[in-house]
């Protein structure tokens, strides 16, 4: 049977919550056979601050680098505003992000029918909907430098981020946007600001060469970032996979999470290139929700995102392409029966807490499986 090795570092705020019911999935692989997964956990984020001083340590780093996947939960809160910018609870992941060379973050939107009146749209403008957002996740104005703060004299200071990418950066980050097209619906559409910015005219040119040269034979359009986002809104239907930077990426799939009804729904792979000798790329799963503090520790929080998001694992990194569709089915199985956590609660629905959500899901991979 195969065997991985996977990492947890559940984080802050309800990352530890959404963890838990991950566990509780990869019991079931354990215990059914589909695979055996060996656990490591460490800790990220503020809850590494407060243990450690850093935002992650070495030691995490090195577990990071030798696991098959990590699973992330969530960092930050109000607890850790104050620390130095370079501690702050974010830096870690940014760290992994950058360290891990995992520049291709896959924002799957989908929106499960029985969520549609959740969505701020209206139900036949996002019922059905599946779009990924593929978002280019290691350059950009994240990391470009200088990144600084100068202080200018006579009261003035002077702040500067710097977006910048490169020619091999576009292409890679388009080449898996093209793939994971014809694995769906033959479509890309590629937003940046070529209007304002020298980095969105190359980007425009590069995807277009790469599509020449590559992938003719897939549909490509380009949008500016801004129209692109409105179109989101307008008619998300139209799209199959968008591809993007790192800015517009994390701003455009915040939009994207909201029609599908709740952030809660919204599980992301992040991964590098493969190894060209195993074929095995590194790889990071996270929920696109944050640490929501304001209900932390409440037993509340809806863990579909982080369950999906194992989901993808298992589709990405350990190619369990029918245990990821089997995780699928079983999230739609438990809103189909009309189980609610409160960020997804609508009138006729039973609200659950956290706990309860994940046994259901775990009890309908029994029921689907038998
Ligand atoms: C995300 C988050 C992160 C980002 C933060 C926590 C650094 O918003 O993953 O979308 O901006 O990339
Ligand atoms: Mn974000």
């Amino acid at each position: 049977m195969a065997s991985f090795n996977l990492l947890l570092l559940p984080g802050d705020g309800v990352g530890p919550e959404v963890m838990a019911e991950v566990e509780r999935l990869v019991d079931w692989f354990n215990r059914t056979g589909g695979a055996r997964f060996e656990i490591e956990r460490d800790l990220v984020g503020g809850s590494a601050y407060d243990a450690h001083g850093v935002a992650i340590t070495e030691a995490a780093m090195a577990r990071a680098m030798g696991a098959d996947a990590v699973l992330f939960g969530a960092v930050g809160g109000p607890k850790w505003d104050r620390v130095d910018y370079d501690v702050r609870p974010e830096a870690g992941l940014l760290r992994l992000r950058k360290d891990l060379e995992l520049f291709a973050n896959l924002r799957p939107a989908i929106c499960y029918g029985a969520l549609a009146d959740s969505s701020s749209l209206k139900r036949e403008l996002v019922e059905g909907l599946d779009l990924m957002i593929l978002r280019e996740l290691t350059g950009g104005v994240y990391f470009g430098e200088p990144k600084e703060i100068t202080d200018i004299g006579n009261n003035q200071k002077r702040a500067v981020d710097t977006q910048v990418y490169q020619t091999y950066e576009i292409e890679r980050i388009a080449r898996v946007g093209f793939d994971l097209a014809k694995a769906r619906r033959n479509h890309v559409t590629s937003m940046e600001k070529r209007n304002v910015m020298k980095s969105g005219v190359l980007w425009h040119e590069v995807v277009d060469a790469v599509h020449k040269r590559e992938y003719p034979e897939v549909e490509l359009d380009h949008m500016l970032a801004d129209a692109g986002g409105m179109q989101l809104v307008r008619n998300p239907k139209q799209f199959d996979v968008i591809v993007t930077d790192n800015l517009f990426g994390d701003m455009l799939s915040d939009v994207a999470a909201m029609l599908t009804g709740s952030l809660g729904m919204l599980p992301s792979a992040s991964l590098g290139a493969p190894d060209d000798k195993t074929g095995r790329r590194k790889s990071l799963y996270e929920p696109v929700h944050g640490t929501a503090p304001d209900i932390a520790g409440k037993g509340i929080v809806n863990p579909i995102a982080m369950i999906a998001s194992f989901g993808m694992a298992l589709r990405y990194s350990f190619a369990m392409g029918q245990a990821a569709d089997l995780v699928d089915r079983a999230i739609s199985s438990v809103l189909d029966d009309g189980l609610r956590t409160g960020d997804i609660m609508s009138p006729g629905c039973r609200e659950v807490g956290t706990e309860e959500m994940g046994r259901a899901i775990v009890e309908a991979m029994d029921r689907l499986s038998a």
